[in-house]
């Protein structure tokens, strides 16, 4: 079967390569074997790649957070999944053909769903609705801002946000995006300088924002914090920049305001397998309505591993770039 490896840590596009490794055999009792159908490439798995992860195992090394795939076998005393299920993994190492893991890390989605968005359930979805419900107690009518506004995970707040009669201030690099963006439901969106703070009272009227995510990290944290009120929260989750977050001091003391850190695999270790997978059941459910999504810019073949992962580091992308591990589902995401 076809797997990514990397051999050193460096330019994700560089040290990436498709090789053929051996098949991974028959499941035994409480495994699941499946076959990979697409994974996307996320900023995790760029970082991954260049060793600037908090996971850097031993080489050569097999990146990939996510995917979806299709249950091929089960081992004994599996009976949550069977042959011909579509599921996602929430472990990694995802980027190959086939995987054999514990059944208990399988969750089912539903028959049917478009196979590009379930390969981008496990992570975005359950993220974006964290930060909304883990950091701060919000209620309806509270205003949040967030940069990287037009990410999947920015556009899955947006929506999530709305549904809980939650504002948003959506910041971004390039005022083309507002349209689309206020289009999914966001109620206010800015382009990030340094007048941000100016920029968000007139369009918040003044109202107290309460919450700001942010993902760039860097002095845009600060840019961030001057507009959040005082006794807010900024939740640190992610870094575009790959820079650490810069705070002003005096947002912290004068201003009472918290910088707190968001990392997907704590938000879940706190919850019971059960609460994880009714997660998921909603999200996944919204995702095969067509509530919740993520654009797409291009579907690779896994041989062109390395073009893909070049494409995931460009700026201005029009949406996440996915691998398909097989010619008739790359074909089919054509479509
Ligand atoms: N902590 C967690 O558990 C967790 C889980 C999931 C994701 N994340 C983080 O969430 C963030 C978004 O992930 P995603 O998968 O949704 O991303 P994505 O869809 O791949 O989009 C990346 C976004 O980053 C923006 N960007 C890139 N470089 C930037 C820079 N230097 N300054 C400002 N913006 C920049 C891009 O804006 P343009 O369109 O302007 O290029 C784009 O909006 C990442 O930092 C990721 O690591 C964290």
């Amino acid at each position: 079967m076809k797997q990514v490896l990397i051999d050193r840590y460096g330019p994700p596009e560089e040290v990436a390569r498709c090789a053929e490794v051996p098949d991974v055999g028959v499941p035994a009792a409480g495994e699941v074997v499946f076959d990979v159908l697409l994974f996307p490439i996320n900023p995790a798995d760029i970082s991954f790649c260049r060793g600037t992860y908090r996971l850097k195992p031993a080489l050569p090394a097999t990146p990939g957070a996510e995917c979806v795939g299709r249950v091929t076998a089960v081992g004994a005393g599996v009976s949550h999944v069977k042959p011909g299920d579509l599921v996602i993994n929430l472990q990694r190492e995802n980027w190959a053909q086939q995987r054999r893991v514990k059944a208990d890390d399988v969750i089912a989605v539903t028959a049917g769903m478009d196979l590009q968005q379930a390969a981008m359930l496990r992570i975005n979805p359950p993220t974006a609705l964290l930060l909304l419900t883990d950091i701060v107690e919000l209620k309806p009518g509270d205003w949040v801002i967030q940069n990287v506004a037009n990410s999947a995970v920015g556009r899955l707040v947006i929506r999530l946000a709305r549904q809980r009669g939650l504002k948003t201030v959506s910041v971004v690099r390039r005022e083309s995006l507002f349209t689309d963006l206020r289009r999914l439901g966001a109620d206010a969106c800015v382009v990030d300088g340094p007048d941000l703070a100016e920029q968000v009272r007139a369009q918040t009227k003044g109202a107290p924002v309460r919450l700001g995510l942010d993902a760039v990290s860097g002095r845009a944290t600060a840019r961030l914090s001057s507009a959040v009120s005082d006794g807010g929260v900024i939740c640190n989750y992610g870094s575009m920049s790959g820079e650490d977050p810069v705070m002003p001091r005096g947002a912290l003391t004068s201003g009472g305001q918290a910088l707190v850190g968001f990392i997907l695999g704590r938000g879940l270790a706190r919850r019971s397998l059960d609460e994880i997978r009714a997660i998921y059941a909603d999200l996944g459910r919204q995702v095969a309505e067509g509530t919740l999504s993520a654009p797409v810019d291009r579907v690779y073949p896994i041989e062109e591993i390395k073009a893909a992962l070049a494409h995931a580091q460009q700026e201005e992308r029009s949406g996440k770039i996915l691998v398909a591990l097989s010619a008739p589902v790359r074909q089919s995401c054509l479509r």
